[in-house]
């Protein structure tokens, strides 16, 4: 991908870019959790957003992408351009300049191996290549945490996202064979190994795009905002909800809207649920782990109402086949893919096993990616 975009970049435009790029992510455990301030255990997989860029002295914005086979030319006074994917990086460069770098005229080819709508985060790549390597170009100060920010702003302020910062933390921080536990409300992090030995991840895309996933994410979000207020006109420290306990929602739980209730208590079971899994990898115990991920599907799907029938369909399976220690739906929902911890040993039969019963269900074959865990934004030439 790397010489593919170069050579591209050649063609289209002169001299001899600089190379950047930024991975996907998945989620071991932890969703809607961010947006909360609460815990995520997210990690930079080996598929990644690539971005070939040489400053152009102008202000024009000169974008050709690989994988539409479209270019597209903006001033950063122009209004937001129509195409969806110069919108980001638009947005990303107007991010930029807010937070002080001076970013100028360049010529971009980008284009990637993140499969696209499968939850994998490919927008948050997107983000993450452009803001590391516009920072950089253009001598700007910001660190790994600013470029994170400027891509969660991004979608806010030009996409209609109100994401948290789980995607573009993890692309930008990504270790190798290392989880990111993050807490959303510090930004401190710790890594988490991942054992290898006898272990997989593996995701079973459902192949189903989650078109509703932007705008019954705004409706989650607020729902969780509602039952935070509802607290705070008793308890004064409360801010969001990483802020409120167990016995707090059963006090004023009454005060809330239902639908409001249930969501807020799937957050902090959900939280819980990240701090116990975490506990758990780091003595070894991947049962207890995998049983953290099953707990996280059920309340993803009952509780915060964020899965499909397909999503279902497809932990269940795994949630009772031999040899799968957990399996939950990643992501913002409605769609994209179901994470597995398999053992080694089970992983083949299990992938054959998986495939051959949702064609069965639903007659589409569903993709089945292994995750390499990888390293986050970097620098390649
Ligand atoms: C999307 C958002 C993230 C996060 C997840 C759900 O991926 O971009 O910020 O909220 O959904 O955990």
């Amino acid at each position: 991908m790397q010489q593919k975009i170069t050579e591209l970049f050649k063609e289209k435009f002169s001299g001899t870019p600089s190379v950047y790029c930024s991975p996907g992510r998945v989620n071991l455990i932890g969703d809607h959790t961010d947006y909360n301030n609460g815990f995520v255990l997210p990690a930079a997989i080996d598929k990644a957003i690539y971005v070939a860029i040489r400053p152009n002295g102008t202000q024009k914005i000169d974008l050709y992408s690989a994988d539409y086979g479209k270019s597209v030319s903006f001033t950063l006074d122009d209004p937001k351009p129509e195409e969806l994917w110069a919108s980001f990086v638009y947005g990303i460069s107007k991010e930029l300049i807010n937070m002080g770098v001076n970013v100028g005229g360049f010529d971009a080819v980008f284009g990637g191996d993140v499969p696209l709508g499968a939850g994998l985060s490919s927008s948050a790549a997107l983000e993450s290549a452009f803001g590391y390597a516009l920072n950089h170009q253009f001598g700007g100060s910001l660190d790994r945490r600013q470029i994170a920010r400027a891509g969660q702003l991004t979608e806010h302020n030009y996409i209609g996202v109100m994401c948290g910062i789980m995607d573009q933390f993890a692309s930008l921080f990504g270790e190798k064979d290392t989880l990111i536990k993050l807490d959303c409300r510090s930004l401190e992090f710790e890594a988490v190994p991942l054992r290898t030995d006898g272990y997989r991840i593996l995701l079973v895309d459902s192949m189903v795009k989650h078109s509703l996933a932007s705008s019954e994410y705004n409706v989650r979000r607020r729902q969780c905002e509602e039952g935070v207020a509802a607290i705070a006109k008793h308890e004064p420290g409360v801010e969001t909800l990483r802020d409120v306990t167990g016995t707090m929602l059963e006090k004023y739980g009454h005060e809330m809207d239902p639908v409001s209730l249930k969501r807020c208590r799937f957050v902090l079971e959900e939280n819980r649920r990240v701090e116990e899994g975490c506990e758990a990898l780091k003595r070894g115990d991947m049962t207890t782990f995998g049983r953290n991920m099953n707990g996280s599907h059920f309340g993803l799907s009952r509780q915060y109402e964020v899965s499909c029938p397909e999503l279902d369909f497809i932990a269940d399976f795994a949630q009772n086949y031999e040899g799968v220690l957990g399996a939950r739906m990643m992501g913002g929902g409605f769609g994209g893919c179901v994470i597995h911890l398999i053992e080694e040993g089970a992983h083949d039969s299990y992938r054959d096993a998986v495939q051959k019963a949702y064609k069965e269900k639903y007659a589409v074959e569903p993709r089945i990616i292994d995750v390499i865990i990888g390293e986050g934004s970097r620098r390649l030439v």
